[in-house]
């Protein structure tokens, strides 16, 4: 079965673009949840510029499927993580001025920082991934570091379209690489409904972690109807004692 583990980051983005309480991600997730997702994933920056320890906390509680945390393996978010219990941690890059996650997290320049960390992961029982680009040697050290699941960064092949047959080519051949050493396969970032249909071609691949493309379209699609509600509003009701809408 293939799985799908929505983002809801930018349910939080939009919150903070205001600094209000909604739209709630904790609500987008649940609703995420009741339309068949089978997990939710949300990245906990430094910056905080979207989710919120807060987000973290409730949707641990909340949620029922699984609860993918993604972090940049800091000490600050071994301990959040820790305290918090998500199914799974995924292990990514961070840089505080970026727009978003800008490439797989390097595991052999950044082995002995990140060894300890994926260790304490481990030792508490959570499951272990890693954010990395489609390459071997890669995926021997996600298994050096007792990974459980890798997540391929896609974004190469969404972006660059010329190139797209050979970017899928390259993915393929890693991901049965990465299944023959017994990792589970993963991959996510600037996936939408059309560039997705060739990568579900890739057997190997058993879970895609998605976010923009699904928010961005929930707005769309739920526009007309946000608008329809305000309108009868404006239109039918007088000054009178209406009920309110979240
Ligand atoms: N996977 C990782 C590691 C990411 O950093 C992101 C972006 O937050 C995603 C998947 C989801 O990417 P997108 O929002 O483009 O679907």
């Amino acid at each position: 079965m293939k799985r799908l583990s929505v983002n809801i980051d930018h349910i939080g983005t939009l919150r903070q673009a205001r600094q209000e309480k909604m739209p709630d991600p904790v609500y987008a997730a649940v609703l995420a949840e009741l339309a068949g997702a089978d997990g939710i994933t949300c990245h906990l920056r430094g910056d905080r510029r979207h989710i919120q320890e807060r987000d973290l906390d409730l949707l641990r509680k909340i949620i029922k499927t699984e609860l993918n945390l993604e972090m940049a393996a800091t000490p600050e978010m071994l301990k959040i993580a820790l305290k918090v219990q998500p199914d799974i941690v995924t292990l990514v890059p961070e840089r505080a001025d970026e727009l978003t996650t800008e490439g797989g997290l390097d595991l052999i320049k950044n082995y002995s920082r990140i060894k300890s960390i994926a260790e304490s992961i481990k030792q508490n029982k959570i499951k272990l991934s890693v954010f990395i680009e489609a390459d071997e040697k890669q995926v021997d050290y996600a298994k050096k570091l007792n990974a459980d699941q890798i997540e391929l960064n896609i974004n190469s092949y969404c972006q660059k379209v010329a190139q797209r047959k050979e970017i899928l080519r390259k993915i393929k051949t890693i991901a049965a690489y990465a299944q023959r050493k017994n990792l589970i396969v993963h991959c996510g970032h600037g996936l939408d409904y059309n560039n997705i249909k060739p990568i579900l071609t890739v057997k190997e691949i058993s879970g895609f972690s998605i976010g923009f493309s699904i928010i961005a379209r929930a707005v769309l699609i739920g526009l007309g109807k946000a608008v329809s509600e305000m309108k009868d509003i404006i239109t039918n009701i007088d000054g009178g004692v209406i009920n309110e809408i979240w």
